[in-house]
């Protein structure tokens, strides 16, 4: 049966028998950044990106870039193997180590690499599109990929209570992005994506790439709440869900409440665009699933 694992410090170990410091200042000073990534047949996605998005992340954390590309690879083929895992949601989670003397100062970083299970999203929500609700936060540090997620939190218990799949930061009637995802609105032969205050999704660049290809042309903008409720189709990218279509904003509905013409080209195209990649990723690198 497949299990969860986790590499750390230099051992596979059961995922549910990973552990770290209490005086880890993941822990004590909420100083973590991690990045979460998907398996097709075994192999990652955007790895390279994923890595330079977390090294951005260790940055901003006073850390050196200290991982790379191979040892990841590497931590991913071990942890599936060692869990007999077919796919993986794999996460990379590093902090500054335990706390030594003084308030901030770390010692040894400490990096856990997981390889977990690949739960993906209900069919329905491609299907019949998702519902999401907005609501009203101040973050900071937006662009990073830490793993403080409070300001999210009255979001979550929204979308949870009114039926909702996700919840979309707003700031100044502004739409930001989801808790766990970027957001896309497609007006016309255009797409719009908020250009603040969210994370660089790697799923979004992708999408925008394929878009261009694909002749659907893209802006960065504000998007008010008004306008991406007007919009013709709205989506949500993230490395798991990939491209999502979104058919109610709270109490809205958007375009003709079905999944719109731009998505049912784009999600599948997107979909078979990180399958290819990742399949190159196992040519160039070699592996993939039961190797
Ligand atoms: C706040 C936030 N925005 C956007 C995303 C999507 O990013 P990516 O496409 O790199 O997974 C995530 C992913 O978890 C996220 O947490």
């Amino acid at each position: 049966m497949a299990t969860e694992m986790a590499l750390i410090g230099g051992e596979v170990v059961p995922l549910a028998e990973a552990t770290v410091s209490v005086m880890d200042l993941g822990l004590l000073r909420g100083m973590a950044v991690f990045e979460t990534m998907r398996t097709y047949g075994g192999r990652p996605y955007a790895l390279r990106e994923h890595l330079a998005r977390l090294h951005r992340g260790l940055v901003v954390l006073g850390m050196d870039p200290i991982l790379d590309e191979a040892f990841l690879r590497e931590g991913l083929h071990r942890c599936m193997k060692a869990g007999a895992l077919q796919e993986s949601r794999f996460m990379v989670l590093v902090t500054p180590g335990t706390l030594s003397g003084d308030l901030f100062g770390g010692g040894e970083p400490t990096v856990v690499l997981m390889a977990r299970k690949l739960s993906l999203p209900d069919p329905a929500l491609y299907e019949e599109g998702a519902r999401v609700v907005t609501f009203e936060a101040q973050r900071t540090h937006a662009q990073v990929k830490t793993t403080n997620y409070l300001a999210g939190q009255a979001g979550v218990r929204l979308a949870a209570e009114s039926g909702a799949h996700e919840a979309l930061y707003v700031k100044d009637g502004c739409v930001q992005e989801g808790v766990t995802s970027n957001v896309v609105a497609v007006v016309g032969d255009e797409a719009i994506t908020p250009d603040e205050d969210a994370l660089p999704g790697i799923t979004l660049k992708g999408v925008e790439q394929l878009c261009r290809q694909l002749g659907l042309k893209w802006r960065r903008d504000r998007l008010s709440v008004d306008d991406l409720k007007a919009a013709d189709e709205v989506w949500l990218t993230s490395s798991v869900r990939e491209v999502m279509p979104v058919t109610r904003i709270d109490d809205a509905t958007i375009g003709d409440g079905e999944p719109g013409p731009w998505f049912q080209r784009v999600g599948p195209a997107f979909h078979c665009r990180c399958r290819d990649s990742a399949r190159d990723d196992a040519t160039r690198y070699g592996g993939g699933a039961g190797t």
